[in-house]
C-alpha cells in the first residue's frame, strides 16, 4: 500500500484526489521494491504503430515513468502502413522473449489493422494493460491476472484517500470493456463490497440514479455531463472521461460546480490519467513476479 499523499482541498471544500501525487508515490514505492529485490531487470515493452500525436505522447510518458521506477523499457515502433502480419510478428517476438515481462500495444491501431487479433496474441501474464479476453475473463472469475489500468487506478485513488466502499452505493457511468465494465467488477468484488449500478447512454433519469450514489465514476466520454444536480452532498466523484475540445482536454464532470457539493473529487487533468500509468507499472512488476523473477514472486 502506498503512503498517503498530502491531503489538499478545492475552494469548495472537496478533498482533491490527486493522481499526479499518488502516481509519484507509486513510482517511488516500486523503485524501492525493485532496489530491495536486488534490482532485477523488469522490462516493459510498448508497441506503437503509426504517428498519432497523442499516442506518441502517452507512450513516451509510460517509458519515462518506467525508467523512473527502475525498470527497463523497450519501444517497438512500426510505420502507419505496417501490415497485420508485421504487427503480429512484432508482438509475437516480444511474447517469446523471456527478458520482456509486460507488453502494451498502444491503441487505437490504424484503421486497416485488426486490434483484436493482435491483442489475442498476448498471454495473460504479459498483458499488463489487462485488455485481452483472457485477462477480463480472469477478472470476472476472480483468478490471478492483471486488471485494466484505468479502473485499477480509480481503485488505488479510492483506497489511498481512505474513501469508504463497503456497503456504499456506487454508480459507474459507461459500459466500455476498457473502463466501465471492469470498474463495476472491481467496485463490487469482495473486499471492496460496494453495491454497484452500471449506467449508460440509455439510462433513464441519470440524475435520479446518481443522486443516491456515494461514489460516482464518470466514464462515458461526454464532456461536462455530470453537474451539481447529479451529486449528493459529500459524494466522491471520479472523472475518467476524456474529450477534446477547443479549450483542450475536458472530462465528463463539470469540476467547478461539482467541487462545491462533492466530498472528494478528481481534478482533470491530474486525476485518473496519471494513475493509469502508475497501475501499468504496478502490473509490470507483478508480471515479472508471475513470470518467475524470483525476488519479486513472494510479495
Ligand atoms: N490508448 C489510450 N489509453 C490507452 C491505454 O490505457 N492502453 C492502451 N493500450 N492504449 C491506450
Amino acid at each position: 500500500m502506498n503512503p498517503l499523499p498530502e491531503f489538499r482541498y478545492t475552494d469548495g471544500g472537496a478533498m482533491l484526489l490527486d493522481g499526479n501525487a499518488l502516481r509519484d508515490l507509486t513510482v517511488e514505492r516500486l523503485r524501492a521494491k525493485l532496489d530491495q529485490a536486488g534490482s532485477p531487470e523488469v522490462c516493459l515493452a510498448t508497441v506503437l504503430v503509426g504517428d498519432d500525436g497523442p499516442s506518441q505522447i502517452y507512450v513516451k510518458m509510460k517509458h519515462r515513468k518506467a525508467t523512473e521506477a527502475g525498470m527497463v523499457s523497450r519501444g517497438v515502433e512500426l510505420a502507419a502502413s505496417a501490415t497485420q502480419h508485421e504487427v503480429e510478428q512484432a508482438v509475437a517476438e516480444l511474447v517469446a522473449d523471456p527478458s520482456v515481462h509486460g507488453i502494451l500495444v498502444q491503441l487505437p491501431l490504424p484503421d486497416h489493422l485488426d486490434a483484436e487479433s493482435v491483442l489475442a496474441l498476448l498471454p495473460p501474464e504479459k498483458d499488463v494493460d489487462g485488455l485481452t479476453d483472457r485477462s477480463l475473463g480472469r477478472l470476472v472469475r476472480g483468478l490471478p491476472g492483471h486488471a485494466p489500468c484505468t479502473p485499477l487506478g480509480v481503485m488505488r485513488l479510492i483506497e489511498s484517500y481512505g474513501i469508504e466502499t463497503v456497503g456504499k452505493r456506487a454508480v459507474v457511468i459507461g459500459r466500455s470493456t476498457l473502463v466501465g465494465l471492469p470498474q463495476m467488477l472491481l467496485l463490487g468484488r469482495k473486499g471492496c463490497d460496494a453495491t454497484v449500478t452500471l449506467a449508460h447512454s440509455r439510462t433513464s433519469d441519470l440524475i435520479e440514479v446518481c443522486r443516491h450514489a456515494d461514489i460516482i465514476v464518470a466514464a462515458a466520454g461526454q464532456a461536462g455531463m455530470i453537474t451539481r444536480d447529479h451529486v449528493q452532498l459529500g459524494a466522491t466523484v471520479i472523472d475518467v472521461g476524456v474529450s477534446r475540445s477547443e479549450s483542450g482536454i475536458v472530462g465528463d464532470v463539470c469540476f467547478d460546480e461539482v467541487q462545491s457539493v462533492a466530498g472528494a473529487i478528481t481534478p482533470m487533468p491530474g486525476g485518473t490519467g496519471p494513475m493509469t500509468i502508475a497501475c501499468l507499472l504496478e502490473n509490470t512488476v507483478s508480471a515479472a513476479g508471475m513470470l518467475g523473477v524470483s525476488a519479486l514472486t513472494l510479495s
